[in-house]
């Protein structure tokens, strides 16, 4: 069997990236027999960006109800809050303890954080938590816990995976080599090339550091028809030939539509097609795809505790997993129990 992971951090409303870079992806691998499904809330990845409790509390339960709303079955797949998991900071600090600091040094988040600092004449790590800095070992820990083969994932998050790669590579090295014992399985990124960026409104990565989102089911149909108006576009009028690769709305159509609508919506639009009628086709084919889930989502969001069950019998799963494998590197790198 296959064991695919993958998670998302809870700091806000799940939105279209999410959906097609992760969720979306990682539902349709967890339906194939031979593949066994971990799909996780990063809620420890959230403090990192967030130190407002209410909201992180918030984005965790729209983010469970997300997920079963766009089809996850709880039975198979193992479904969980990372801060439900003590066995993931447990090994955070395993691996931190032989990762290289010059290779966190290089990480694209903190790298960003850095080289901004710079630019403003600041200190290169004003504002720079520990957290922030040291993100992508807690995420090699997500991932190497449970040994995933591959981790359907955004382009932005390759680098991190390559880095859990490093990591385990060099925890098999230094504690497994003399006893042939491979502790750790070397991860794989899946990016689905076609939306490996999805694109928000001003045609930036979509993202919520960039305010330019479009909600999957926040506000419902209403909220998407409008965020849908606001994307940006020149002002060519109805009539006059468009560029396709003007603007973000052709490579949103794409994310939705088989290919044959999308060639046909490029000729559309080529041949005059108005922006305001393309628009309204966009949100038709993204509603087409997600009323229904919405509609879970909706009933899913009024039943806390049916959530709260859902995630604490896919926390005890995934414990199952993780402690036997965290007791053997215990013991591997000499913190076995006398007695
Ligand atoms: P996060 O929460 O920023 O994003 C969650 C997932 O959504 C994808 N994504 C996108 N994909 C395509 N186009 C976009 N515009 C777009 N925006 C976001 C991201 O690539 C990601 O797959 N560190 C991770 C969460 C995490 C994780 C893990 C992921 C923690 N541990 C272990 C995989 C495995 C993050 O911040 O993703």
């Amino acid at each position: 069997t296959t064991r695919v992971l993958t998670g998302i951090t809870t700091t806000g409303t799940p939105h279209l990236g999410n959906y097609v870079g992760a969720i979306r992806p990682a539902i349709a691998a967890s339906r194939q027999a031979e593949v066994e499904s971990f799909l996780f809330l990063a809620d420890y990845h959230a403090l990192i960006k967030c130190d407002d409790p209410a909201r992180i509390e918030r984005s965790r339960m729209e983010l469970a109800a997300t997920w079963l709303a766009a089809g996850l079955d709880p039975e198979r797949v193992t479904f969980y809050r990372q801060s439900d998991i003590p066995e993931i900071p447990e090994l955070t600090w395993l691996l931190t303890c032989v990762t290289a600091k010059g290779q966190m040094n290089r990480a694209h988040a903190y790298k960003a954080a850095a080289d901004a600092n710079t630019a403003a004449g600041e200190d290169t790590d004003a504002g720079v938590t520990m957290g922030l800095y040291c993100y992508p070992i807690l995420m090699a820990a997500d991932i190497l816990m449970f040994n995933a083969h591959q981790v359907p994932v955004g382009r932005d998050q390759i680098q991190h995976i390559e880095m859990a790669r490093d990591v385990a590579q060099r925890f098999n090295h230094l504690f497994g080599a003399a006893s042939g014992r491979e502790f750790f399985v070397l991860p794989e990124a899946v990016i689905e090339e076609q939306v490996a960026v999805l694109p928000g409104l001003d045609g930036r990565k979509m993202s919520k550091s960039y305010d330019n989102t479009i909600p999957l089911f926040a506000g419902g149909a209403k909220a998407l028809k409008e965020a849908i108006a606001r994307i940006v576009t020149d002002s060519k009028l109805p009539g006059e030939p468009k560029d396709p690769d003007s603007t973000s709305l052709v490579t949103l159509f794409e994310a939705f539509a088989t290919p044959e609508q999308a060639t046909a919506f490029r000729a559309e639009l080529v041949a005059g097609l108005g922006w305001g009628e393309a628009k309204q086709r966009l949100f038709e084919l993204i509603d087409a795809e997600i009323a229904p889930m919405r509609a879970r989502y909706e009933a899913l969001i009024a039943q806390p505790a049916e959530l709260e069950a859902i995630l604490m019998a896919g926390a005890a799963k995934a414990r199952a997993t993780a402690a036997p494998l965290l007791a053997e590197l215990r013991h591997a790198v000499g913190l076995r129990r006398m007695v």
